[in-house]
């Protein structure tokens, strides 16, 4: 994978940093939306494209034996420090390996639930890469993705000029695009904040209810992410129902964020 990347670990680090104990828990709420925490109890949890290691670190606390791998060494590094905080003696692997690696992926065993939320789009092939996670899941198990939405080829088109251009840049270059960005994505929140409520930051600072994440390490993410794909949820739940995945359970998103689905491996 020699094309440009965004240094998704870089940014994981800096996030985790502050990793409290909240941030767990709205983690968690994330998950047993979709699954029950009784789900997780005595099963296998895959987590490809760990990150921060958050979500590996609830289903670890759920119950679930977890074994956890990223591309980025700063990713695989994160997700081992934030076990050593705060899981150090769970069931719980981590390593540096990819979707794409066919090799790499046939010595890792299939699992009850694999969890791949924002990454299959980031790894410069997401149809491959969609069918070498479909042949990770034990039948009847479960798959929790999340993909960019497809807002059109004007939207992608220019997100993705954006993305090789901060890739690319100085630090100069960055900082002015990440102000761009602010500016777009969040300039209509901060003006109707302030007028509803007198705080034009509320729903800035309160964005760790959305999976405990922090909305200036999302909007690095989201500015810099590269490799980046879109797919619609037709495209999306249409490929996985040719493979025998029905889905039992989604959360639409309308704008450039991530549509997430849960599958269930309906063959034997
Ligand atoms: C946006 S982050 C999502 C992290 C985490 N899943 C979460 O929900 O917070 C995307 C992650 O996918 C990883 N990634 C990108 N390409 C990958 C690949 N080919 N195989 C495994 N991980 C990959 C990146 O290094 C990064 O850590």
């Amino acid at each position: 994978m020699n094309e440009d990347r965004f240094e998704f670990g870089k940014n994981w680090k800096n996030y985790a940093k502050d990793v409290e104990d909240e941030h767990i828990r709205i983690a968690e709420q994330s998950l047993i939306e979709a699954l029950s925490p009784e789900q997780f109890k005595g099963k296998t949890f895959l987590d490809i494209g760990s990150g921060s290691g958050l979500f590996s670190l609830v289903a670890t606390r759920l119950g679930a034996t977890v074994f956890s791998f990223d591309y980025d060494i700063d990713s695989v590094e994160c997700t081992q420090a934030i076990k050593d905080r705060f899981a150090p003696n769970s069931d719980w692997s981590i390593e540096q390996g990819s979707i794409l690696d066919e090799e790499y992926l046939s010595k890792i065993e299939k699992a009850d639930i694999v969890y791949s939320w924002g990454v299959l789009h980031s790894t410069g092939n997401m149809y491959k890469a969609f069918h070498n996670i479909s042949t990770l899941v034990k039948p009847q198990g479960h798959l929790f993705i999340s993909i960019y939405n497809n807002q059109g080829s004007k939207v992608t088109r220019y997100w993705l000029g954006i993305k090789k251009e901060y890739v690319n840049g100085n630090e100069d270059v960055r900082s002015k695009l990440l102000k761009k960005a602010l500016h777009e994505l969040w300039g209509r929140t901060f003006t109707d904040d302030f007028f509803d409520t007198g705080d034009p930051l509320k729903s800035w600072n309160e964005y760790k209810k959305y999976r405990g994440m922090s909305a200036y390490h999302d909007l690095v993410d989201w500015v810099g992410g590269l490799p980046y794909e879109v797919a619609t949820r037709k495209e999306v739940t249409t490929y996985f129902r040719k493979k025998n995945f029905e889905l039992v359970w989604q959360k639409p998103n309308n704008g450039t964020g991530c549509n997430e689905y849960l599958f269930r491996k309906v063959d034997k």
